[in-house]
């Protein structure tokens, strides 16, 4: 095997586990030191997962260990601070959870720093068996023409947005559709990140050009078959003039193309585990590319943020009671 990437966990908390496992599973990552605050559960992640350099400072794991990435597995309220400690300690690239944000400022904050290293959200949905197909068929355009992409989660926007709305925007970007212009929507009741309230529940039309995609997340969204997990009630359908595909977290898929119905599998958490090594990989292969090769990275804090944009242009649309530009 190729050398593998030397990274520096920091959070031990409960997602930072499916990272720990992924990295392991994925082969080509070596875990060179973790840290969380909390020493208890330093102590029973880093004896889980066999790793001996262990810290309650993030500064000092990092100047000890000089690693490739850092990968960071905190609340998204103490995002920013954290990744501005990382970097002054020297970190070269580093991996934050999602939201990236919870305001524009932080949000425009990260993308500064984003500029001269590679930072990356971890919105690892894409890499999913089925959405792979998903990209493939919409490169194809077997879709045909595609003019509606419907999106929905049942838990806040800040919360599993980032999720959906990368998915859905990443299929809007292969069927064409170019930037989004403007957002109109109706936000109801308030939830919290820290001190930070953001929108309950948010019901919401973006517009890019003639094509529009419909977002809701929160108690508006329309519920997923089958499905009785809140975290799972997510899905996007992308509708073609030729044909249309249906795609839910935990519930499967299913496509309608030329007079025929096709259904497929999903199922959390082994696509997740699946996706979670493939960006790894992917992470591992960006940075080993020559100069600035990591600048396209899929998932970089750049191409988050047009996302982010989106979300809070959600908020502020409501706020005002009419359409704003993105
Ligand atoms: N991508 C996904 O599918 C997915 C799934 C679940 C959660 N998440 C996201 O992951 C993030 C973390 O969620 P969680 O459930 O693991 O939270 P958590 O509260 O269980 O864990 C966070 C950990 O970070 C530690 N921590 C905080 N500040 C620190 C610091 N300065 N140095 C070292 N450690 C520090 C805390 O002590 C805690 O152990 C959230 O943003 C959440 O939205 C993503």
């Amino acid at each position: 095997m190729a050398r593998a990437l030397r990274v520096v966990q920091v959070g031990c908390g409960g997602r930072a586990q499916s990272h720990l496992a992924a990295m392991q599973a994925s082969g080509v990552v070596d875990i060179v030191a973790i840290c969380d605050l909390d020493d208890k559960k330093l102590q029973e992640t880093a004896n889980k997962f066999g790793i001996a350099a262990r810290y309650t400072d993030m500064t000092a794991a990092i100047r000890e260990h000089t690693p490739e990435l850092v990968d960071i597995v905190t609340p998204a309220h103490i995002r920013l601070g954290i990744v501005q400690s990382a970097i002054a300690a020297g970190a070269a690239a580093v991996l934050i959870e999602k939201p990236m944000a919870l305001t524009a400022v932080e949000s425009d904050a990260l993308v500064a720093l984003g500029q001269e290293r590679l930072i990356a959200v971890n919105t690892q949905y894409r890499w999913m068996p089925h959405w792979q197909k998903v990209w493939k068929l919409l490169r194809s355009q077997k879709l045909g023409t595609v003019r509606t992409i419907r999106a929905s989660t049942g838990v806040n926007l800040w919360e599993q947005g980032p999720h959906v709305l990368d998915l859905a925007m990443y299929a809007a970007e292969l069927s064409g559709w170019g930037q989004p212009e403007w957002v109109l929507a109706q936000c109801v009741g308030e939830e919290f990140f820290g001190s930070t309230a953001v929108p309950a529940d948010t019901s919401a039309v973006v517009g890019y050009g003639d094509n529009r995609m419909w977002i809701n997340a929160g108690s508006s969204a329309p519920p997923v078959p089958q499905e009785s997990v809140i975290w799972y009630q997510q899905q996007i359908e992308i509708t073609g003039d030729r044909g249309r595909i249906w795609v839910s977290l935990n519930q499967g898929w299913t496509l309608w193309l030329d007079g025929k119905r096709t259904q497929g599998v999903t199922g959390w958490p082994a696509d997740d585990e699946i996706a979670q090594q493939a960006l790894f990989v992917d992470i591992r292969q960006a940075l080993r590319r020559r100069g600035t090769g990591w600048q396209s990275f899929a998932t970089s804090v750049e191409s988050a943020a047009v996302r982010q944009r989106v979300m809070d242009t959600c908020a502020r649309a409501a706020r005002e009671g009419r359409r704003m530009p993105v």
